[in-house]
């Protein structure tokens, strides 16, 4: 689709990812990089050395009081998320952050509240939503030819990158998330979450969630950054068929396995009870090659012309934190199955946060989003979530 306007975009945070970023709003016709910033000299004269066009600055600010600024994107570490997109759409511009869209739901409500307010158009790097393999997966099951979803398990394995001020679970698991929650297409009923801090002390390295959903549909994520073998793996399972997805792989990403169990229809004696399993084919569908990036980096700038919510936008980002949050309370509690309230309680007894409650929350911009120590109470009845994100409202 193309762009209206040659939009003005900045870029904060030139580390690890920033740069992937850079490179396609760089590349994409329907903006102009105008400038980039990272505190680091070192980051800062490598970016002024690939795009020499560009603006650099080591000022955040120098980017919020530019008029011609028409967007910013924040690839910063977590706990920077909110209190930078919160001065981006506060100076009036539309505001891109990576995942995960803050360190608490309270923030992202409070950012949603602004953009809301203003009009301005916030978008989450959930960067999967916009890869060709999950847009797929997600055709093939909303087709039926899966038959019902019984349930997704997904793994994210590698050796690091271990991360300072952040849990495994706040670094991998939204990419596993946004694409569970895309795929079901509904939200939880709850989460449990366990995990372990190997080796630095309080920052879990490995972590296992589940997910419950409605009419006994689960998902599991498995994390880590503990673990010899890069591992991208996720398997979707029906009544009638199965999906492998493995995004390492180059081409055949996705395998569709005529696979299923059928139990018989009734049976007078155990004797007679028989599983029948049932072994098809086995289909690699063509996926189109695209660098998913570029794809959200173009849905950035055409929700921003055509003023429309992105896929992966502050309301899908506050659902993701919603569920991270939630797992963070079960982690403290080793395991225990924190519930979401259903949507038709949320209806009747709203838990909103007031205005004050929601200052206090998103004040803590600095508290280590993913540290179990960082939330407040480990009190279960403190520990039910409100779902009012889920329902829109
Ligand atoms: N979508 C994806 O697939 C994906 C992949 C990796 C990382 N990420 C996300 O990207 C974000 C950045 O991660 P990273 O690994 O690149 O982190 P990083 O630490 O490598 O880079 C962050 C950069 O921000 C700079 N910075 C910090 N404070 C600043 C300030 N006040 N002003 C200007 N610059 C400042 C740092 O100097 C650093 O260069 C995180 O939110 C992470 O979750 C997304």
């Amino acid at each position: 689709m193309t762009t209206k306007k040659k939009l003005n975009i900045g870029v904060v945070g030139c580390g690890y990812w920033g740069p992937n970023l850079i490179r396609n709003f760089n590349n994409l016709q329907g903006c102009r990089l105008k400038t980039v910033c990272d505190i680091s000299e070192s980051r800062l004269r490598h970016m002024k050395e690939l795009y020499p066009a560009t603006e650099g600055t080591h000022r955040f600010e120098d980017m919020l009081e530019d008029p011609e600024l028409d967007a910013i994107v924040v690839a910063t570490s977590v706990r920077f998320h909110y209190p930078m997109a919160r001065q981006v759409l506060s100076a009036g511009k539309h505001c891109f952050i990576e995942k995960p869209m803050a360190a608490s739901a309270a923030q992202c409500e409070e950012l949603n509240e602004i953009a809301n307010a203003k009009g301005l158009v916030i978008m989450i790097g959930h960067t999967f939503l916009y890869s060709s393999p999950v847009r797929k997966i997600k055709e093939i099951v909303d087709s039926g030819e899966l038959g019902d979803l019984c349930y997704i398990s997904s793994r994210r394995l590698n050796l690091g990158l271990f991360q300072k001020d952040i849990n495994v679970m706040w670094d991998l698991a939204p990419h596993d998330l946004s694409i569970i929650l895309y795929v079901m297409d509904e939200h939880p009923l709850s989460v449990n979450c366990q995990g372990n801090a190997n080796i630095t002390v309080g920052i879990e390295d490995i972590i296992n969630l589940s997910l419950s959903f409605r009419n006994g549909r689960f998902a599991t994520i498995q994390n880590s950054w503990l673990d010899p073998r890069k591992v991208r793996e996720m398997t979707i399972v029906g009544t009638k068929r199965m999906i492998v997805y493995d995004d390492l792989q180059p081409l055949e990403k996705i395998k569709i396995y005529d696979a299923r169990v059928d139990r018989p229809p009734h049976y007078d004696t155990f004797a007679e009870f028989q599983y029948s399993y049932h072994y098809g084919d086995l289909h690699v569908p063509y996926i189109k090659q695209e660098e998913p990036l570029k794809v959200e980096c173009q849905h950035f700038l055409d929700c921003i012309n055509e003023q429309r919510k992105p896929i992966s936008g502050g309301i899908e980002g506050l659902q993701l934190v919603r569920i991270l949050e939630a797992a963070s309370h079960s982690l403290r509690q080793n395991g225990t199955a924190i519930p979401f309230f259903s949507p038709e309680a949320a209806a009747s007894a709203p838990q909103r946060l007031d205005p004050r409650s929601t200052k206090k929350s998103a004040d803590r911009s600095s508290a280590p989003a993913g540290s179990p120590r960082s939330e407040a109470s480990a009190d279960p009845a403190h520990a039910k979530v409100d779902p009012g994100a889920f329902t829109g409202s």
